[in-house]
């Protein structure tokens, strides 16, 4: 059973940009300007992580503060930690993301600390977001594979899924972080959270590495998930990996939800548009299949 609707949560602003050279913030004010103007509801403009382990997300701040805002789009930031949380809050988000890892080994290369350590520091970002009012969704990464640590056991997902939503956030996002995942295991996964997590709390989000990220978000619809990261022009991939790639594009998962007759509330066109826009700047032609179609029709 498919869902009726779904909602698309664009991460091309900071997963598709924090992997690609640095560009002008500028650029990405129009980037999100422009996005803004496609129906997306939810839109993850920045990140207020370490600028020495992340130099493209350094202008999150000014970023946040001069795009147009629209009253009825979210716009979101990653904060691992309080220094975090206080830069979104000046720079006014209207929710935050917390981000850790199913696995040790990721968790200690991307934020420098083991899982019960980033617990505890989510507690903290956790109780001021609370005193704000400002939700907060939780990232959880390589929910199939670590680069480090190998194959991730589905109840380990679950169980660190857990910890987020009982600390509190409103929904949880399941990373397939190198994009090694194919359906069945995506679907092991969903079944173990599923145990105590409702659909309806749980997003996925998938690289395209492999290019299984298509085939995932069908399985993971048929299991009643009605949320999807994903980034725009398939922005994204390490400069220093050849072949990496990003977030599955936001146009193929548009194309296919239309095509299964899901409404998405998206307009397919003007995000091609936006992710065109954006490519020029970064000197690339689109990840995504359906981007270069719809141009060649
Ligand atoms: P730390 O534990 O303090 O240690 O930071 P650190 O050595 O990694 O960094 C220390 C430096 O960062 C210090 O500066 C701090 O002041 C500074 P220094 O003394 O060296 O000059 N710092 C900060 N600066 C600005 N804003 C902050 C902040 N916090 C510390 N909030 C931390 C831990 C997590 C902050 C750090 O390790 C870091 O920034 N890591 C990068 C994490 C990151 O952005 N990764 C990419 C996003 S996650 C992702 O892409 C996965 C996801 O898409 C899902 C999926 O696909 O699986 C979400
Ligand atoms: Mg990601």
């Amino acid at each position: 059973q498919l869902p009726d609707k779904v909602s698309i949560f664009e991460v091309g602003a900071r997963d598709g940009l924090q992997n690609e050279p640095t560009i002008e913030t500028s650029h990405k004010i129009a980037f999100i300007d422009a996005l803004s103007q496609t129906g997306l509801r939810h839109i993850e403009a920045g990140a207020f992580v370490s600028p020495k382990r992340v130099p493209q997300m350094a202008d999150s701040s000014k970023v946040l503060e001069q795009i147009n805002r629209l009253t009825n789009i979210s716009y979101s930031a990653l904060t691992p930690n309080i220094q975090g949380f206080e830069l979104a809050l000046q720079a006014e988000v209207n929710e935050i993301a917390i981000f850790g890892s199913a696995s040790e080994g990721f968790s200690q290369r991307n934020i420098n600390c083991s899982i019960t350590e980033s617990l505890k520091r989510f507690d903290a970002v956790m109780a001021l977001a609370k005193c704000h009012d400002i939700p907060v969704r939780g990232y959880l990464s390589c929910i199939c594979d670590c680069p480090y640590d190998g194959p991730t056991k589905p109840e380990q997902v679950a169980a660190v899924a857990n910890d987020l939503i009982d600390m509190g956030c409103y929904e949880v996002s399941l990373g397939d972080t190198i994009g090694t995942g194919t359906p069945l295991r995506i679907a092991k996964v969903i079944e173990a959270i599923g145990k105590n997590i409702e659909q309806e709390r749980v997003a996925v989000h998938f690289h395209n590495t492999w290019g299984q990220a298509l085939a995932n978000i069908y399985q993971a619809l048929t299991m009643g998930i009605s949320t999807i990261d994903s980034s725009t022009a398939g922005l994204g991939g390490c400069p220093y990996a050849k072949g990496a790639s990003g977030n599955v594009a936001t146009e193929d998962v548009l194309y296919l939800c239309h095509q299964l007759g899901i409404e998405t509330g998206v307009n397919i066109e003007a995000v091609a548009k936006a992710g065109w826009q954006i490519c020029q700047q970064l000197n690339k032609t689109p990840h995504s299949n359906v981007s270069l179609a719809l141009l060649a029709k």
